[in-house]
């Protein structure tokens, strides 16, 4: 199968700092990789990459093929459109209200009506938790929990078949974190989206590697099933120092004897014995 995203010896650097270092990963149609690792040690680097916004100093970002590390911001705009990004820090268009944000690229695009958008918009509201009363207001208005979830939302509008995500559930409660895990989930499962989920969050991490959704009788259900495929379609790495210090599933992460990996996922020891 063709890698959807592929990083190939990719080095950055800023000033003095080499953030990363030959850095080599791919995802395939259809999975997901969570990109785990200390603050500071590159994880929205390789986002800002795969969107174009940042070009590395050496090595290759192929997506679907086409290596665009050397494209120019006109060559890329058909790139970015199949590509939704969550920033880490929300992004919201401080003068919008919540709809203009989630609708900006509906409206952007131009293919739907203007009824279609309005549909569109509040279903990725609720989608993501959030009040029809909560549509007029202004991001200044919100929680950080609250601008997450607009931010979610207005990644998610539109057709994209790669989605990036930077810290989607930081700052949420248990509940609209492990909702916004659930989407990620659908997505992956039902639309067959490529994505990269930059996470501390193993809770999160954990889900999406023993959660599948499936379309029942009564709609779409996202249950535990980690033996599933689709579960499986989920792996790991955790950066360090600039490079891919492991790479593969939650369980085999989990067995390292790496005593940094030892130590980043000592509390997912406890979730393996509750499963
Ligand atoms: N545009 C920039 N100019 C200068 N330094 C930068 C820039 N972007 C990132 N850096 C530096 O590169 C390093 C990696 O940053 P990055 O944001 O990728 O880390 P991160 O792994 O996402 O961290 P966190 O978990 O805190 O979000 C940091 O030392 C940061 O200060
Ligand atoms: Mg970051």
């Amino acid at each position: 199968m063709p890698a959807i995203i592929k990083l190939e010896n990719v080095s950055k650097s800023f000033g003095q700092k080499e953030v990363l270092r030959q850095a080599n990963f791919s995802v395939d149609e259809g999975e997901t990789k969570i990109i785990l690792g200390g603050s500071g040690q590159g994880k929205s680097t390789i986002l800002r990459l795969i969107l174009g916004l940042e070009k590395p100093d050496e090595g290759r970002i192929l997506i679907n093929g086409i290596d665009i590390a050397p494209l120019e911001e006109e060559e890329l705009v058909p790139i970015r459109k199949k590509i939704g990004m969550v920033f880490q820090e929300s992004s919201l268009f401080d003068s919008l209200t919540v709809f203009d944000n989630i609708a900006y690229r509906l409206e952007e695009d131009g293919n739907l009506a203007d009824e279609e958008i309005v549909k569109t918009t509040q279903r990725l509201l609720h989608l993501v938790d959030l009040e029809e009363d909560d549509l007029v207001k202004l991001p200044e208005q919100l929680s950080g929990g609250m601008k997450r979830r607009v931010a979610i939302a207005r990644a998610m509008a539109g057709v994209h078949n790669i989605m990036l995500y930077d810290e989607p559930t930081a700052g949420l409660d248990p509940i609209t974190g492990g909702h916004i895990t659930g989407l990620m989930i659908r997505l992956r499962d039902l639309e067959k989206v490529t994505s990269v989920v930059v996470t501390q969050d193993l809770i999160s991490s954990f889900q999406m590697v023993t959660r599948c959704a499936h379309k029942t009788q009564s709609g779409i259900q996202v249950a535990v099933n980690p033996g599933h495929p689709c579960a499986q379609k989920t792996n790991l790495v955790i950066l360090k120092d600039g490079r891919i210090l492991v790479e593969g599933t939650l369980e085999s992460l989990a067995r390292s004897t790496d005593p940094y990996v030892q130590e980043f996922l000592s509390s997912l020891k406890s979730l393996f014995a509750v499963r």
